[in-house]
Formats: structure tokens, sequence, C-alpha cells
């Protein structure tokens, strides 16, 4: 079954006197359950594209379809519900509050969008104890290390079971030790709940490990 589909997504930015195509005119389609990569040089449109697939940001022109839902028509409001009750986000740099404790960090969509008779407690143990962040749920961000801070983000992606997940170079900012690891609970917490994973990535060693892989180049979108 289809998940996701983005219909001929075209975003333009106008910088000083000049237009740049970030996307142009990118198709994608992604089955349930399925784990695509997009790589790309740097400004070549990964974020955009990935921004625009989450809701996180409207397309020039194109539509993008989550289960049978079109995200593009959507009302703000509508968005942000669908948004919470579905989908998870991490984002290229961790975007913790910092003077939230990891737990708060980690509860946050939670408080933004409850989900009706289910169980986040037992939810949030399996999450943290995979992600191993047990130890660390009243530390600050500031307080944990860079690989404990992106794994709080991912755990706080989670949290609401979203059925897809959207990564933005999750492992960027991490060392090759900490990034294996940081993919391997990704993995394992994808396992355990069956999501769908669109990620964006510059490290092939992470791509190889994806169903599919797309190439971003100057804003079109092809498989690799
Ligand atoms: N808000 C914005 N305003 C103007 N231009 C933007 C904006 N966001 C992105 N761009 C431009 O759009 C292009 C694509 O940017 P994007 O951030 O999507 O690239 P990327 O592939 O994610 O790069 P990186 O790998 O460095 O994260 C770039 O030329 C960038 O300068
Ligand atoms: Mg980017």
């Amino acid at each position: 079954m289809v998940i996701l589909e983005a219909n001929t997504i075209i975003k333009q930015f106008k910088s000083h006197d000049s237009l740049i195509n970030a996307v142009d005119r990118a198709s994608i389609k992604v089955e349930e359950g399925e784990f695509v990569a997009i790589i790309g040089s740097s400004g070549s449109g990964k974020s955009t594209f990935l921004h625009i697939l989450g809701g996180l940001d409207k397309p020039n022109y194109g539509s993008v379809n989550i289960r049978g839902n079109c995200i593009t028509d959507m009302k703000p409001d509508e968005l942000a519900r669908f948004r919470g009750m579905y989908t998870g986000f991490v984002f290229q740099k961790h975007n913790l509050i910092p003077q939230l404790t990891v737990l708060e960090n980690i509860m946050i969509p939670t408080v933004m969008c409850e989900r009706p008779a289910f169980q986040y407690e037992e939810h949030l143990k399996k999450l943290t104890k995979i992600l191993g962040l047990e130890e660390r749920l009243n530390y600050l961000p500031g307080e944990i290390s860079g690989g404990q801070q992106q794994r709080c983000a991912i755990a706080r992606a989670m949290i609401n079971r979203p059925q897809v997940l959207f990564c933005d170079e999750p492992t960027g900012n991490l060392d090759r030790k900490n990034a294996d690891e940081v993919l391997d609970l990704l993995l394992k917490t994808r396992e355990a709940i069956g999501q769908t994973i669109i990620m964006v990535t510059h490290d092939m060693k992470i791509a190889e490990k994806a169903d599919r892989v797309f190439v971003m180049d100057n804003g079109v979108l092809s498989l690799s």
C-alpha cells in the first residue's frame, strides 16, 4: 500500500534578485513500511523537499498525500493535528528545548496532540530502553552528549507512534561509532513499531541499508 505520494513538487525561493528552484518537479511514491533514503550534495534541495513531504512547508506547485489525505490542501489547524497523529520529524539540528528535561522534550508531541486511549507510558518505557536514555530522563539537553541529544530527538519524533518518520541527517553531527549506533537503534525501533522512514543522509553506509535510494541534484529527484 502506498502511504505517501508526492506529485510534481516545485518550490522556489526568492534570493536577492534571483529565483532559486530548490525543488524542481520532484515526485515520489513510498510504500508502507519502506525505508527510503535521499542523498545529494549540499544545497541540492533535500531538506526543502523533506519539509514539504512532512507538511512543514508548502510547495509552490504540486501535492502531497499521506494515507490518502492531501496535506497540501489542509488548513493550518487540521495539518498540525494530522502531523501530530501520523508523522514524526527528526531535524538536521536536534531542536531540543534547552530548559526542558530529556523526558519533557520527548513528551512534547503528546501534549500538542493527545492520542485517545494510547498508552504513552508503556511506549515511552520501550523507546527510552531501546534508545538507551532511561538513566538520562531528568537531565537537561546541555548535560548529555551529542549522541544522546540525537537519540532524545528520535524518541520525541517517535513518541506518538507516527506511521511516517521523516529524518533529516539524523546522524550528521555524530562520529562514525555514534552514527552507527543511532542508526541501529532507529532501525530497531522501526522494527518494533513497523513504520515508514524517509531519511535524508550524506552517509553512504546508512543509505546502503535503505530499501530504495533517491538522489537529489539541483532540485531534481531521481532513483539512484
Ligand atoms: N528559506 C529559504 N530562503 C531562501 N532560500 C532557501 C531557503 N531554504 C533553502 N533555500 C535554498 O534552497 C536550496 C536548497 O536548500 P536545502 O536546505 O533544501 O538543501 P540541502 O540539500 O538540505 O542542503 P544540506 O545538505 O546542506 O543540508 C539552497 O540553494 C538554499 O540556499
Ligand atoms: Mg539540509
